[in-house]
């Protein structure tokens, strides 16, 4: 099969197609025909980062190849002895062995049946490969973390990337007042999403027009101010900072409960089984009934994925890019 390895750490032309075998799968799993791929930050990070590939790729120094991605759509072509929720001919799509090597970017992949969810067929691969890791964050963040409730008022920073697109999606359909964060150039699109209101970052503080979220999503690092501490200041007494780029310390997550009566929150979207099967079929079945939808703003041949890792590290997506074998 075709397959897209990493040469060494380093830029997106280190990314290379090669063929191999077709990997052999356990009594658990099922060998997936992948139809999409879905591109995250995270993917780039590993590429470029020693530290990053040795703990989220779990890195041994033993493997012939290094094959990153955590995210696909495709078909169950072939089912472990002892994989029972799926058949040959299933369309499945599912974040897969996050942490850890999901070998992902391939023409097939051997997938934990724990980790497969079915594609509704009314959702295109691509469309469902978009709403794997991204959407999955999303739901973790505000659904599970936030305990979003209807009437909440809620801030959504990088509303137009892959992760907010889904966020601002969950929080409209469950009934909250939406604002979305992004440069000016999202602005029409995160109102389609059906965000309320528009905060442009590059002209507008938002911790200046809004002080009474009831929850805050944050997704933005910045080395100049800590951008939790400006959440902190948009949330109102009882509010939840929902942290998905920064391990708030211990004295900052204090303080916040202390002087605001704020929790601080840390999003992981790594994903105890029990809990991944639920949200992931809650996400398959708002894809389904068209309550929620994946914007996809770009699609790249599997021989193209140093495209889409230039573009995916210019930290400026929307919605999401995809690369199909
Ligand atoms: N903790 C976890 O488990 C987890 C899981 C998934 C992702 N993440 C992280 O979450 C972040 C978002 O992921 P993603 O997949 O959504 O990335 P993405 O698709 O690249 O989107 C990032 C978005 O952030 C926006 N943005 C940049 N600077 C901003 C600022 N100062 N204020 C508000 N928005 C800003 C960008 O919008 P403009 O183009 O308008 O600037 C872009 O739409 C990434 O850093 C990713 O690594 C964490």
């Amino acid at each position: 099969m075709r397959a897209i390895v990493l040469k060494e750490i380093g830029a997106p032309e280190n990314l290379v197609l090669i063929d191999i075998p077709t990997p052999a799968i356990t009594e658990n799993e099922v060998l997936v025909q992948v139809k999409a791929i879905g591109i995250n930050p995270v993917d780039a990070f590993v590429r470029r980062t020693k530290e990053a590939l040795d703990w989220v790729y779990q890195y041994k120094g033993t493997e012939e190849h290094i094959i990153l991605g955590w995210d696909v759509a495709g078909v169950v072509v072939e089912t472990g002895s002892a994989v029972t929720r799926f058949k040959k001919g299933d369309e499945v799509f599912g974040n897969f062995k996050f942490v850890g090597q999901a070998n992902a970017y391939a023409e097939y992949v051997a997938a934990p049946e724990a980790e497969m969810v079915l594609k509704p067929a009314n959702v295109s691969f691509e469309e469902a490969a978009g709403a794997t890791m991204a959407a999955l964050t999303a739901w973790v963040s505000i659904m599970d973390h936030g305990q979003l409730k209807k009437g909440d008022k809620v801030i959504i920073h990088g509303a137009s990337g892959g992760v907010g697109h889904y966020a601002v999606q969950f929080s409209k359909h469950f009934g909250a007042y939406v604002i979305g964060v992004s440069a000016a150039s999202g602005r029409e699109f995160v109102l389609g999403l059906g965000a309320d209101e528009f905060i442009d970052y590059e002209t507008q503080r938002f911790e200046e027009i809004i002080t009474d979220a009831d929850l805050v999503h944050d997704t933005v690092w910045s080395d100049d101010e800590r951008h939790i501490e400006r959440s902190l200041k948009a949330l109102k007494p009882g509010g939840t900072l929902l942290s998905l780029i920064v391990y708030p310390d211990p004295e900052f997550i204090e303080r916040a409960k202390a002087e605001k009566d704020v929790t601080v929150l840390r999003v992981n979207v790594r994903h105890p089984e029990e809990s991944y099967l639920r949200d992931m079929q809650a996400i398959a079945a708002l894809l389904a009934s068209g309550a929620i939808k994946t914007h996809i703003s770009s699609i790249f041949p599997l021989e193209e994925m140093a495209k889409a890792h230039a573009l995916i590290q210019t930290k400026n997506t929307v919605g999401k890019i995809i690369v199909k074998p």
